[in-house]
Parts: structure tokens; sequence; C-alpha cells
């Protein structure tokens, strides 16, 4: 087992990472009170019953699941049966499943009697490379992302790389566009990996490492005033492309949003890492839409300018302040207009 530890002013967050690990769940979180498991429909039912049956007085609730359950909602509903079911302040959340359940029920844990302890039980790729640590909770309001949240540190989260097997090929792949991300911006030798082979066949050597990166981002920066903007990197056009509603999932977009923030001879390389990660490397979309959707970002300082990372090397990056021309550069630059290159598949 691999154990980090993450200071946040004095706060402390402690990862474990290990094959098997949820096994022992009860060993690592306090479990015996009051325990709101939270899952999703998607998420194999055993993982969380697995993790009930380790809680003293659990109450297990699975939420549909998919981006349209990151409501306001869905965290107030999560709320109601902790009150229903007599939870204190000094009960627990448990979140058992990918990005979506994490961050609504750790807006939960946020919100109910102003906080009770939290715990993440990552079982996607992005959720155990990324998501799950950090302490961002949020919800989607009228459809425009993270609107609603708080940061609220997990106590303890478990990486057990062995519950993402039953991930469908492409979900694990997007998985990896999170890590692909901080190889970019920190981490030349795991850029490496994704340029010289097949990254799946290093997925504990990569989550271990990328959580080790986002680690140390997030307890130098844990409020996203500095260093943390990096963790966004991608994400820009990434988010708007998402806003769109072409049927790309959530780390795709990110992989297409990287393809317009990499320079000069990196962005091949970076086309290269993307194909052997099964990432998508080019979109064509209705360019104005996603400019409107680049209004809202959240790193707007409120004058129409966007903070915007980019990267010229492996292990490197750079912040520009983009205005609307910048961006609007960003997007016709790199993207074509509408046409039909969505994949496919059905939006989660
Ligand atoms: N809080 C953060 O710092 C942060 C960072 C990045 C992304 N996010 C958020 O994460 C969300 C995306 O997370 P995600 O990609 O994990 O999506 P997700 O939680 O929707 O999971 C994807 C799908 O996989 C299913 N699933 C989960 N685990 C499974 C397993 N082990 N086997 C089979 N199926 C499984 C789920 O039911 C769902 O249908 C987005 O809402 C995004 O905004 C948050």
């Amino acid at each position: 087992m691999k154990k980090l530890e993450i200071d946040f002013g004095g706060e402390k967050s402690s990862v474990y990472i290990g094959d098997g690990l949820s096994d022992s769940a009860s060993e690592l979180f306090d479990l015996k009170r009051k325990v709101l498991v939270v899952t999703d429909r998607g998420v194999p039912a055993e993982y969380a019953k697995k993790v009930a049956e380790q809680c003293a007085d659990a109450t297990v609730a699975v939420i549909p699941g998919g981006e349209s359950s990151k409501t306001p909602e869905t965290a107030v509903d999560l709320c109601r049966r902790m009150m229903n079911a007599g939870f204190s302040r000094r009960d627990a959340v448990v979140a058992v499943g990918g990005g979506v359940p994490g961050d609504i029920a750790g807006l939960a844990a946020a919100l109910y009697m102003r906080g009770t302890d939290f715990y993440n039980i990552p079982t996607t790729v992005l959720s155990q490379v990324d998501s799950s640590i950090g302490g961002k909770t949020g919800v989607n309001l009228d459809g425009i992302k993270n609107m609603i949240g708080a940061f609220k540190q997990p106590r303890a989260v478990i990486v057990d790389p062995l519950l993402t097997r039953t991930l469908p090929k492409r979900l694990a792949a997007e998985g990896l566009a999170e890590a692909l991300k901080m190889s970019v911006t920190f981490d030349a030798d795991l850029f490496s990996v994704f340029e010289n082979g097949d990254p799946m066949r290093r997925l504990g050597e990569i989550i271990e490492r990328s959580l080790g990166i986002k680690a140390d981002v997030v307890s130098r920066d844990e409020k996203e005033n500095g260093l943390r903007r990096v963790l966004n990197f991608g994400h820009t056009a990434g988010h708007a492309i998402e806003s769109l509603g072409l049927g790309y999932y959530h780390g795709e977009c990110v992989a297409l949003g990287m393809t317009a923030v990499c320079t000069g001879e990196l962005k091949g390389r970076l086309l290269r890492a993307l194909k052997n990660t099964g990432l998508p490397a080019s979109a064509a979309f209705d360019r104005e839409a996603a400019l409107a959707a680049m209004s809202h970002d959240k790193k707007s300082a409120g004058d129409g300018r966007v903070s915007v990372i980019f990267s010229d090397a492996p292990g490197t990056w750079r912040e520009e302040r983009l205005g609307p021309d910048g961006l609007r550069r960003l997007v016709y630059d790199n993207f074509s207009e509408a046409g039909n290159t969505a994949p496919g598949g059905n939006s989660r």
C-alpha cells in the first residue's frame, strides 16, 4: 500500500493507493457511526454493498448517475436522506463511484449541518487520477458546470485500481486524459509513458504518479489562487466543447481542449499520445456556441479575459490571459465548423 498525506493548512487528507484496498475500508476510514454511502446506478452495486457492510450503521443512496444528476436537487436530496435517518454532524458520507457521485456526495457532506466528514472511494480512472483529491465538490446550475460548489477536503481516499476493471474501454481511456494533462504540464517522464506505448498497460504507475502531482499542486494552492490553475490545462476549450452536448465524454473534451494549447512540436507529440490512449484529437462543432460557453468560464476575471494555460514542451507550462480576440483565435485556429465528427456515443 502507498500512502500520500496532503496537508491543507493543518487539515490532513490521507490517500491510500493499492489493489484490493477497498476491502479494508473500515481499517482506513472511521466507519463506526452513521454513514451515508453514495453511489450511482452504473457503478457495480457490490462496490457500495461491500463498503456498507463495513459500516456500523449504513444508509445506501443510489443516485441515477451521469452529468444530468449533478444538480442542486440531488445534493439536497442526499441531505434530506441524512436528516431523515437522524444523522448528526459527527456522522459521515462515503462516495463510491466516479466523479459525479464524488462531486455530489462531497457537496452534501459540506452542506449537511455545515459539514460532516467525507470519504471517497473512486471507481473510475478519472476519479482515481484526479477528481477524488483536492476537495473540489459541486453541482451544475441550469446546465452550467459546477456553478454551485464548495471546497470540502475528504478525510481520506482509497484508490483501488482493481475497481476500474469493470469500466468499458472508452470510459477508462477518457479518464486517462486528466493524467495526460498533468504529464504535459508537470512531468516529462510521465508524458513519455503516453507517447511511447499503450498507457493502459501501465495504469497503476500512471495513477500513482498523477495523484502525486495533484497532491503536490493542491496542497500548495488549495483554493486555486495560483498553481492550481495549471490543472485547468485543456479545460477552457474542453468545458466549452462539453457544454455543446456532442456526445463526447468529459475526458475526451479535455483531450480536444489540450490540442488547442500545446504549441510547436509538442502538438504533434500530443496527437501521438492521444492516439495511444484512445482519445480524440480533432473535432468540428458550432464554434460561436463554444465561444459563448467560454464567457461563463469561472477563470474569467469579469473583464472578459480568461486565464489559459499553454505548454511548449512536456513538463512545462505558461499562463496567458486571453481577451475575446485571443479566445476566438484559440477556437477558430484549432477546430473546424460543425460537421459530424461526434463519436456516436451518447453523452453520459
Ligand atoms: N472535483 C474535481 O476536482 C473534478 C475533477 C475532474 C472532473 N470532475 C467531475 O467528474 C465528473 C466525471 O467523472 P467520471 O468520469 O468519473 O464520470 P461518472 O462518475 O459519471 O462515471 C462514468 C460512468 O461510469 C460508471 N462507473 C463508475 N465506476 C464504474 C466501474 N468501476 N465500472 C463500471 N462502470 C462504472 C458510472 O455509473 C457512470 O455511468 C464530471 O462531472 C466532472 O465535472 C471533478
